[in-house]
This record gives structure tokens, sequence and C-alpha cells, in this order.
């Protein structure tokens, strides 16, 4: 398998190409709008084929790359089937599969972030990993407080779906602020400090006093990416 993880350093995105060696099916997973000629020229020198991009919930802080690279390269762009976006090819519900030549990721619905919130796992010999978007950060969580975000949604998807991964299942998230590019599961069950709390309340009480600033981009990227960034 082809894997690579990009970094887009104004909203610290990470975006992760995944590809079949043999059919060289690939899968984009959270591109950035202003990163698509970048991604472009790397399929291009890795001779990949992008057939999917996926979106693990609708951004706030980036427009997303989907729209972009479906004109450009014909992909199927998915995201969760909670989703506000009209103009999605494909939305997935929890359990279903998305393969790419003999690979599948699984989507997990994890809400709490935002109320559209899908991690996706791959289980695979050349690849045991989580793709979580903004629900588990390394050493962190995903915000609750805008976007249908809750935290009580929040601790069931972290809690009862992602740490149930095996202990070695590599953690990629969304974003990284510190410059940290991946964990595992056990990792973050034993250090990441959101998640030694004794049950919901507490996580909630944590969430809810966190008192950030909205993202700069906020009132541009929600829009636009509901118009899966053409708007
Ligand atoms: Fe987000």
């Amino acid at each position: 398998m082809i894997f690579r993880q990009l970094f887009e350093s104004v909203s610290s995105t990470y975006t992760y190409i995944l590809a079949d060696s043999d059919s060289r099916e690939a899968v984009i997973i959270d591109p950035v709008k202003e990163q698509v000629p970048q991604y472009l020229r790397l399929v291009e020198e890795l001779n990949i084929k992008l057939i999917k991009g996926i979106d693990t919930h609708t951004h706030a802080d980036h427009i997303t790359g989907l729209g972009e690279l479906r004109d450009e390269t014909g992909l199927i762009s998915i995201i969760g089937e909670k989703t506000g976006a009209e103009c999605i090819s494909q939305r997935v519900a929890d359990g279903e599969m998305v393969d790419f030549g003999q690979h599948q990721l699984k989507a997990l619905y994890t809400p709490g972030h935002t109320d559209d919130s899908f991690s996706f796992y791959i289980n695979d010999p050349e690849l045991q990993a989580v793709f979580t978007g903004d629900t588990l950060l390394i050493r962190g969580t995903g915000r609750t407080d805008f976007q249908q975000g809750d935290a009580y949604a929040q601790y069931d998807s972290l809690f009862n779906k992602l740490l149930k991964l095996p202990d070695e299942t590599r953690v990629y998230p969304g974003h990284d602020y510190k410059g940290w590019m991946m964990s595992c599961i056990a990792e973050e069950r034993d250090h990441n400090p959101r998640l030694q709390v004794d049950g919901p309340e507490a996580y909630a009480d944590i969430m809810h006093n966190l008192n950030l600033p909205n993202p700069k981009m906020m009132d541009v990227a929600i829009p636009a990416n509901l118009a899966c960034g053409q708007a």
C-alpha cells in the first residue's frame, strides 16, 4: 500500500492519501482547497488514480478540496450521512466500507465535535490505523462548542468506539498544532489528558470550560464546505 501524510500549515490540517499498490486506486482524506494542485502533482508522480475523497466532517477552519478534486479527477466525494452538504456524491453510514483496490476503510460514526463526524478505520496487514478527523487528536480532542457539537456524544464516540479499537492501532488525526504526526490507541488512552476522566460528566465539564475563540475562517468555511468548497 502507498501511504502519505500531508500537512497544510495555515489551518494545521493533515491530509492523507492511501493507494493500492497493484490497481493504483487511491483515496484522499480531508483535502484542503488551496493544496489541490499539490495533491494532483503527487498523484501524478506516484502514478496513482484518485477514485474517492472523504471529508471526516464539515470543517470550520479550512475549505474542503473535495469539490475541486471531483471536477479535476472525477473522484467520488464521500462524507458521513448526517452532512448538510447537498453536493456530495456519496453519504456513508456507520459500519459502511469504502473500498480502494484490495483495501478498505470502515466508516465509524463518531459524533461530538460535530454531528456529522466520522472516523475511518483500516485493519489491513499493511496498515492498521484510524483516521479520526477532529474527534480524537493527539493528546487532545476536537472542540464541541459549535456545529451541533455535543460533549456527551463525543465521550461516547471516544470511550465506546475509538478506544475499543486494538491498542496498537495508529491514530492519524485531522490536525496537530505542535507537529505531532501520529499516535496509537493505547498511547492516547494512557496519556491524553482529556481521556483521564471517570465518566461523561467529568468529560463534559472539561469541554464546557475550554472558552475557545471561534476559528478565524469559520464564517467563510462552513457555508463554503456545505457547497463542497465551491460556493
Ligand atoms: Fe473540525
